[in-house]
């Protein structure tokens, strides 16, 4: 893979709004009192795309009061820490597998942060402006993966498969595949394609975590608080957000012979301590209110799934 070379290059690479939101979120849980995950790349990260949007990466000390176009990236952060939190916990539990898939990687830094046994391998799948910066970034920090790193730059809309094999993934070995803010940006039938290659790549003693994408319906509130966000966030929300029917992961992974589990956003907030709501959060305890009580227990965030392979 080449490396930019020079900051200008690096602000010339379209990094995608939503990849550098989300180290955002990151960064800004990194530094609560309580953080749920500790990214200390994110921040960099954030800092060295010299994005023009403000994002924060820092959680202020009166949320509620913070300028009207942080709010909601900030209300997003509180979402993004117990997603990283959530996605680290399955990571870390259960039977390791030899090999790890990130799909739609960004600029997730769990090659780096996370402890990986030995001879672990991360392929890291995502567009090559977006691997790259990161590269650039993490070596400019000395950074080390704790693993045997792959960098693929593919498109995940178009095949991908011989592009992982060629780069030595083996469909004989259980795999472990991270799938989290990806379906959301991909049409309904290239989730389909994904996850579809998912399971026809997965050996027994595989697993998987999906953030599920939900299909919003297409009526004149729902466009006027896309267009609403967006024009607060600058993130094109409406060009991005999967409109079709997407396919549901636990039928498709099913019908493979996987064993699936739903896990709802209630239930993150439950597990985690945290309330979606840039009032409450700070101080919220183990105790989440009912979901129809959250402010923001918002109809776009669809929750997840793990899955396993026996
Ligand atoms: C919201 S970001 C999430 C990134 C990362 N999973 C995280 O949680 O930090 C979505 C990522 O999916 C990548 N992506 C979207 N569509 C893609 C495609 N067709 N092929 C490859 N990557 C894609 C984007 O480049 C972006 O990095």
């Amino acid at each position: 893979m080449t490396e930019p070379t020079g900051s200008t290059e690096l602000e010339d690479q379209g990094l995608p709004l939503t990849a550098l939101a989300v180290a955002a979120g990151r960064a800004v849980e990194t530094s609560r009192a309580d953080p749920l995950v500790a990214d200390p790349f994110a921040s960099a990260l954030v800092v060295a795309a010299r994005s023009h949007l403000d994002l924060p990466t820092v959680w202020p000390a009166e949320p509620a009061e913070a300028p009207p176009l942080q709010q909601p990236l900030l209300l997003a952060s509180i979402y993004i820490g117990m997603r990283t939190r959530f996605i680290d916990d399955f990571l870390q539990s259960g039977p390791p597998t030899p090999q790890t898939v990130i799909l739609g990687a960004g600029l997730d830094t769990r090659a780096f942060r996370l402890a990986w046994p030995d001879g672990a391998r991360v392929f890291e799948i995502d567009s090559a402006n977006v691997l790259e910066f990161k590269a650039h970034v993490l070596s400019r920090l000395s950074a080390e993966p704790g693993c045997e790193l792959i960098s693929l730059p593919a498109d995940l809309s178009s095949p991908w498969r011989e592009t992982l094999l060629g780069a030595g993934f083996d469909p004989a070995q259980p795999t472990t595949w991270v799938l989290e803010g990806l379906l959301p940006y991909l049409d309904a039938a290239s989730q389909h394609a994904v996850l579809g290659e998912v399971a026809a790549l997965s050996a027994p003693g595989s697993r998987a975590v999906i953030e599920r994408a939900v299909a919003l319906p297409k009526t004149d509130d729902i466009e006027a608080k896309l267009r609403e966000f967006s024009e607060q966030t600058g993130l094109p929300m409406s060009e991005l957000l999967a409109r079709a029917d997407p396919p549901n992961p636990v039928e498709l992974l099913e019908s493979a012979g996987w064993r699936c589990s739903s896990h709802t956003v209630e239930e993150l907030c439950s597990t985690y301590g945290r309330v979606l709501s840039l009032d409450a959060s700070t101080e919220s305890g183990p105790e989440a209110p009912e979901p129809e009580q959250q402010p923001n227990s918002d109809q776009s965030r669809g929750g997840f799934v793990t899955a396993r392979l026996a």
